[in-house]
């Protein structure tokens, strides 16, 4: 539906990676190390698969294998600078969908600035999120801290 939207609106948004199963997340992820080992070949295992995992999910954690998250058009942070991005930014909460990495949330989610990762979380919370400027990481916090204090 979304995606239908935008294309009629001109805005050509193309799904380039939406489910994946564990041994393809096993895959990227393990390619990821491999890239981290060619630039740092002086670190250990646990290193090289903590300073991957800010770039690819570890196998069994990536919203992908979920299948609630969809990489849009193109995996370059200079997706940020398209009308596809702009599209999104204005009208994916109506969808249900959240940008997930965003650049001012890195140090809260460990992962990179991905412009083109999106989530879907439902339409009501995807619109309570943006409104308060959360990243999902503060949202499920802010939930936990209200159930704390119901209990
Ligand atoms: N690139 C994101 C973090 C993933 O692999 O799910
Ligand atoms: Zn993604």
């Amino acid at each position: 539906a979304m995606c239908s939207a935008a294309a009629s609106e001109g805005i050509s948004l193309r799904v380039i990676s939406g489910f994946r199963s564990h041994s393809k997340q096993t895959e990227l992820f393990s390619n990821q190390v491999a890239k981290q080992r060619n630039n740092y070949p002086g670190l250990s295992e646990a290193e090289l698969k903590e300073k991957a995992s800010t770039i690819s999910a570890r196998p069994g954690t990536s919203e992908h294998e979920l299948g609630l998250a969809v990489d849009f058009n193109s995996v370059e942070e200079s997706f940020e600078n398209t009308a596809q991005f702009q599209w999104l930014k204005a009208n994916a909460a109506e969808y249900g969908f959240i940008m997930r990495y965003a650049r001012e949330k890195q140090s809260i989610t460990g992962v990179i600035y991905e412009p083109w990762h999106w989530r879907f979380v439902g339409i009501d919370i995807a619109k309570e999120i943006n409104a308060k400027a959360l990243c999902f990481e503060e949202y499920i916090e802010e939930i936990n801290n209200k159930e704390s204090v119901a209990e």
